[in-house]
């Protein structure tokens, strides 16, 4: 419990992550509040697991941007109508057409790492649950790269990798939810180059910032060598000491941070629908 506030805080028993309970946040934090839920996702490795939250698409949007500017995801069919801040998160089809992206995150990553300034972190926010499955996974890439053995470090100090939402998408080319993109879309999401272990500017401490999702290769070495190395880091970042899985109960809003975490869907049965809203915060070019 952190002193002079009005929330309950449990850490998880995990790698990373911690728990807010009687905290509501439909209504505006006041800045004391607001400064300690900020303190507490920093302290906690960028996790935040808020119980439950009966919040509408309009309070959720105006919690998230207390934390800087909402990014516009590029797959517009699945932006909620009216709130194109808030991505749907969902396996649900109506009138024969998806209404949400059902496949996100079915590979471990950041979200909008392929962007010049990708997410600050992401909200994520359950209305309807599957019966079973549906679990999320999230990484603890501070610890991640503390625990990489030093000729990795060596290996990795100074690189940069490149980022691609277009490498990722095709691999995904048969999936009902991702028609091809358009000539716009892959405009929009131009390749771009990260370095391969940023410095988290609010907390100065190294994450490593590769993820098997969205980044295709480490510049400045052979093919062959690039695609060596990235295998030995994403096996590396996604082992279980490194991992909170999250079982979701009904109106948890998680919160987490791209810059030192990565994440994955682990995916419900088809017949159960599953329908979730997400909000994405911008952040600062990495360094
Ligand atoms: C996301 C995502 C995982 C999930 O919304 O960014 O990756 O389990 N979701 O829904
Ligand atoms: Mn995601």
């Amino acid at each position: 419990m952190t002193e002079g506030t009005v929330f309950r805080l449990h850490r998880l028993d995990a790698a990373l992550g911690a728990e807010i309970l009687d905290l509501d946040l439909s209504r505006p934090l006041d800045d004391d509040t607001f400064a300690a839920v900020r303190r507490a996702f920093l302290e906690n490795n960028g996790l935040l697991v808020f119980r439950a939250q009966s919040i509408t698409p309009e309070q959720h949007i105006e919690f998230s941007r207390r934390f800087g500017p909402l990014m516009i995801h590029v797959l517009r069919q699945y932006l909620l109508p009216g709130h194109p801040e808030t991505l749907r998160v969902s396996n649900v089809i109506e009138n024969g057409e998806p209404i949400g992206l059902g496949d996100a995150g079915a590979i471990w990553h950041s979200d909008l790492s392929y962007t010049p300034e990708p997410s600050l972190g992401s909200l994520l926010h359950a209305l309807e649950l599957p019966a079973e499955g549906g679990d999320t996974s999230f990484a603890n890439l501070y610890a991640a790269y503390d625990a990489l053995p030093a000729v990795i470090k060596q290996r990795i100090e100074g690189k940069r990798a490149m980022h691609s939402y277009n490498h990722s998408y095709e691999r995904f080319s048969g999936s009902k939810w991702r028609p091809p993109l358009t000539e716009n879309q892959k405009n929009e999401v131009r390749e771009v180059i990260h370095p391969v272990v940023r410095i988290h500017p609010e907390t100065g401490r190294k994450a490593l910032f590769v993820n098997e999702g969205f980044t295709s290769r480490i510049l400045d070495l052979p093919d062959a060598e690039s695609r060596e190395l990235l295998e030995v880091l994403f096996t590396h970042s996604t082992k279980a000491c490194f991992v909170y899985r999250h079982r979701w109960q009904d109106h948890d809003l998680v919160f987490w941070d791209n810059r030192c975490t990565i994440h994955l869907a682990h995916g419900c049965p088809e017949q159960f629908r599953r329908h979730l809203h997400r909000t994405t915060v911008k952040g600062d070019a990495p360094y």
